[in-house]
């Protein structure tokens, strides 16, 4: 009996220490989840532009900017060289740049500009995520 109460206490032990060290891990480093989730927050406001009709050409161009200037992160805070990531993270930098010189001012081109942007963030994270 007392050898059982050891043999779990140990498990229980072992198992909270493993859930600080994971936590403790991806503390340390933020900054990918952080890079990621401000895109998501911009890419957000332009879907909801597109789904509200609501263009406002200055606005879609703060979040396009927004956008192209947090996609030069990826790289950098992934701290990957893997050749074929980097290479989704150009694409999408590719995209937002045209995105950007579009200067889209209507709903219709905001969604011309925004779909090839929508299918880089989806190659990448079918991939990597
Ligand atoms: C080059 C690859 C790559 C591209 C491009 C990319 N992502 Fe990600 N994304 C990832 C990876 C890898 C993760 C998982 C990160 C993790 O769990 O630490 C992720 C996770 C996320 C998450 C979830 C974050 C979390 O806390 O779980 C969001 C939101 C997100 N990405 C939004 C976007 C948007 C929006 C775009 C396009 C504008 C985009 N991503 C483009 C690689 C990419």
């Amino acid at each position: 009996m007392r050898t059982a109460l050891m043999i779990l206490l140990g498990l229980v032990i072992g198992i909270i220490g493993t859930v600080n060290v994971m936590n403790v891990l991806s503390e340390r480093n933020p900054m990918p989840k952080a890079v990621m989730h401000t895109l998501g927050h911009h890419m957000g406001a332009l879907k909801s532009a597109l789904e509200n009709k609501q263009c406002d050409a200055t606005k879609i161009q703060h979040h396009l900017a927004r956008l192209e200037s947090t996609a030069t992160d990826i790289t950098p805070v992934f701290g990957t060289e893997v050749a074929d990531f980097t290479d989704h993270a150009h694409q999408l930098q590719d995209h937002l740049q045209q995105a950007v010189q579009a200067a889209p001012t209507t709903c219709a081109a905001l969604a011309a500009v925004v779909k090839p942007v929508g299918e880089s963030c989806k190659s990448c994270h079918d991939k990597y995520r």
